[in-house]
C-alpha cells in the first residue's frame, strides 16, 4: 500500500482527539505574570489545534476548557474565564463557521449566565449544518456529571413508561452520553505534566490511547500535537508505519 498523506489521514490518524489543557497558570507565572495571562494565551494554542486538526482531516476535536471543579478556583480567575469564553464565542465563532466547524459546548450549562448560555445556543446555531471538524467545547464538564446525567434520562423514561429496567445496557446509557453522535476518542492529551484524568471523559475514554506531555499548554503547537498523533500512530502500527515516517508525511501537510 502506497503511504500518503491521503491514506494516513484516512487509515492511520485518529478520528477524535480529545485534550486536557494543563499548564495555562503555571506558564504565566513562570512570566511573572498573573494566572490569566496564560489562559489568554491558551486561546492561541486552541486555534493552532483547531487548524491543525482541520488540516489533517480528524473529525473531531474536544477540548477541556472548564471542569465541574474549576468553580473552586479564585474569583477572579473564574470570572475572567468566563469572559475569555464570552471573548472567544463572539469573535471567534464566524471564523469557525467560515471554516466549516461545527461548534458544540458539552457540560451543564445551567450554571452559566444568560448571555453566555445565549452566545452557546447562538454558536451552535450558526455552525450546526457544518460537516468539517466537529469542535465540542468542555464546559462546567464533568464525567461522573456525565454519566450521572445521562442514567436520570433512562430513569426518567422507565418512570414515564416508555423504557423498562431490565432494557437498559450499555449501548442505552452511551446513547445519552455527551458525544454520544460521534466516534469516540481515540486519543486523549494532557499538557502540563500531570498524568490524571481528572474527571474528563470518563466513559468515553475508555479505549482511548492516552498522550500525556511537559509541555504548558499556551507552548502546545503543531510540532507537539505532530509528536502525540505520530506516537498513537506508532502505536496503533495499523499500515505498519513508525513515527518517524508519519512525522515526515506531517511535515509535508
Ligand atoms: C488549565 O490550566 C486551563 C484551564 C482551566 C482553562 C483553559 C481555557 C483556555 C485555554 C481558554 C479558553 C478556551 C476555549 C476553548 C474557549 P491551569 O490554569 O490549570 O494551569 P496550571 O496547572 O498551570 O495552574
Amino acid at each position: 500500500m502506497v503511504l500518503d498523506t491521503d491514506t494516513i489521514s484516512q487509515q492511520c490518524l485518529p478520528k477524535h482527539v480529545a485534550i486536557i489543557m494543563d499548564g495555562n497558570g503555571r506558564w504565566a507565572q513562570a512570566r511573572n505574570r498573573p494566572r490569566v495571562f496564560g489562559h489568554k494565551k491558551g486561546v492561541d494554542a486552541v486555534r493552532q489545534s483547531v487548524q491543525f486538526c482541520t488540516k489533517l482531516g480528524i473529525e473531531s476535536l474536544t477540548l477541556f476548557a472548564f471542569s465541574s471543579e474549576n468553580w473552586r478556583r479564585p474569583e477572579d480567575e473564574v470570572n475572567t474565564l468566563m469572559e475569555l469564553f464570552l471573548f472567544v464565542l463572539s469573535k471567534e465563532v464566524k471564523k469557525l463557521h467560515k471554516n466549516n466547524v461545527k461548534l458544540t459546548i458539552i457540560g451543564d450549562l445551567s450554571r452559566f449566565s444568560d448571555s453566555l448560555r445565549d452566545k452557546v445556543d447562538s454558536a451552535h446555531e450558526l455552525t450546526a449544518n457544518n460537516t468539517g471538524l466537529q469542535l465540542n467545547v468542555a464546559a462546567n464538564y464533568g464525567g461522573r456529571w456525565d454519566v450521572a446525567n445521562a442514567a436520570k434520562q433512562l430513569a426518567e423514561q422507565v418512570a414515564e413508561g416508555t423504557l423498562r429496567a431490565e432494557d437498559i445496557n450499555e449501548e442505552r446509557l452511551a446513547e445519552k452520553m455527551c458525544m454520544a453522535d460521534q466516534a469516540q476518542p481515540d486519543l486523549l492529551i494532557r499538557t502540563g505534566g500531570d498524568v490524571r484524568i481528572s474527571n474528563f471523559l470518563l466513559w468515553q475514554i475508555a479505549y482511548a490511547e492516552l498522550y500525556f506531555t511537559d509541555t504548558l499548554w499556551p507552548d502546545f503547537d503543531e510540532a507537539v500535537f505532530a509528536e502525540a498523533i505520530a506516537c498513537y500512530v506508532a502505536r496503533e502500527r495499523r499500515f505498519g508505519c513508525t513515527g518517524e515516517q508519519i512525522k515526515q508525511l506531517l511535515a509535508q501537510t
